[in-house]
């Protein structure tokens, strides 16, 4: 972010300010979930991933767990050495079992985690080389597709037949619209090589109600982790959202496999955002979208892989089939 002070002046370049200058222009208003995650929402989301009414996290640890050894055999298939490449690594939690497993059995690979933060991926790197000195680690800062592009090059120059195996786990897929999706999906495609395989964590279509209890914890940390979007714009833009006269509000639509969450005005106000020179008024009960969780069929599943240049190879359940971890392995 550029953020230059002069006097009552502020020269504001950073897509947190593009993201607020259009998204609270627009009817109705909207801001992407990709801004959920400075150093207090990264807290809230790994805090949340271990409430009991957030099912993922402990349905796709079930499925690592389970299937670590057979995850093991196809990864290194014909004796070749391997990659792994996280992204959106984290704190990398479910990961560090695999990469655990994998050492344990003397596998012949390199774990690249992706990130776009430094900080998350310099801990990773850090706590890594600690508890598995002997795994070759290699971080790539960026977004998700340069960094790809990077591991590929870095990778074809090695001159050996080291498999890609790019792990995008967590359902965070799910926080892409239908249209992203595809979009995000052909550019890893055109990145990766005949054989390389995308592993993909997708949450599933299941009853509503548990879906629902997923994104409204008796809690409140997913009201805390929504309405911290409004605290960052405030400290990064110098706005004055009162926190408080904001509430979260989350609805689960089976029919289109989507809960979306929202951030609603509890009172007619004007917000002031000095760094963009810019208010905004909310009437009463008005919304800001900020986030898309889609939730999967098997048969969407499917198609995501024939329309992208994949092949459906391997599918991975809990035993609640609540979630699948699904390979795709990049076609002829
Ligand atoms: C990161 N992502 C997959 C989470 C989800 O389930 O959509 C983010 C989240 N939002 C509310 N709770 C968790």
């Amino acid at each position: 972010m550029l953020l230059d002070h002069t006097d009552t002046t502020y020269l504001i370049s950073s897509a947190l300010a593009d993201e607020v200058r259009t998204g609270l222009t627009q009817q109705p208003k909207r801001l992407s979930s990709r801004f959920f995650y400075d150093a207090e929402g990264s807290r809230l989301f790994s805090e949340i991933m271990h409430l009991p009414e957030y099912y993922l996290t402990r349905s796709e640890y079930e499925i690592i767990d389970n299937y670590k050894e057979q995850w093991l055999r196809l990864f290194a298939a014909d004796n070749r050495p391997f990659d792994l490449i996280e992204l959106g690594a984290g704190d990398g939690l479910k990961t560090k079992v695999l990469l655990s497993h994998f050492v344990e059995q003397n596998a012949r690979f390199s774990y690249s985690p992706v990130d776009i933060s430094e900080t998350v991926l310099d801990e990773l790197t850090d706590d890594l080389r600690q508890k598995l000195p002997t795994l070759t680690v290699k971080p790539q800062h960026g977004d998700y597709t340069d960094a790809l592009a990077q591991i590929v090059q870095r990778t074809a120059s090695e001159a050996d037949s080291t498999r890609l195996i790019v792990l995008f786990l967590g359902s965070n897929i799910g926080n892409f619209t239908p249209d992203a999706a595809l979009d995000f999906y052909h550019q890893l495609s055109a990145l990766l090589r005949p054989g390389d395989m995308l592993l993909t964590g997708f949450d599933l279509q299941k009853h509503p109600a548990v879906i629902h209890a997923a994104y409204n914890d008796r809690q409140g940390l997913t009201k805390a982790f929504n309405l911290n979007l409004l605290r960052r714009i405030n400290r990064e833009l110098d706005a004055d959202f009162n926190l408080a006269a904001f509430d979260h509000y989350e609805v689960y639509d089976p029919e289109r496999g989507e809960a979306r969450s929202y951030l609603v005005s509890q009172t007619k106000q004007t917000v002031t955002i000095k760094a963009l020179d810019m208010t905004v008024a909310f009437d009463y009960g008005e919304i800001i979208h900020t986030e898309i969780s889609r939730k999967f069929t098997r048969q969407g599943i499917g198609q995501l892989a024939e329309q992208t240049g994949f092949s459906l190879s391997h599918w991975f359940t809990d035993c609640r089939h609540y979630f699948a971890d699904v390979v795709y392995t990049k076609n002829r």
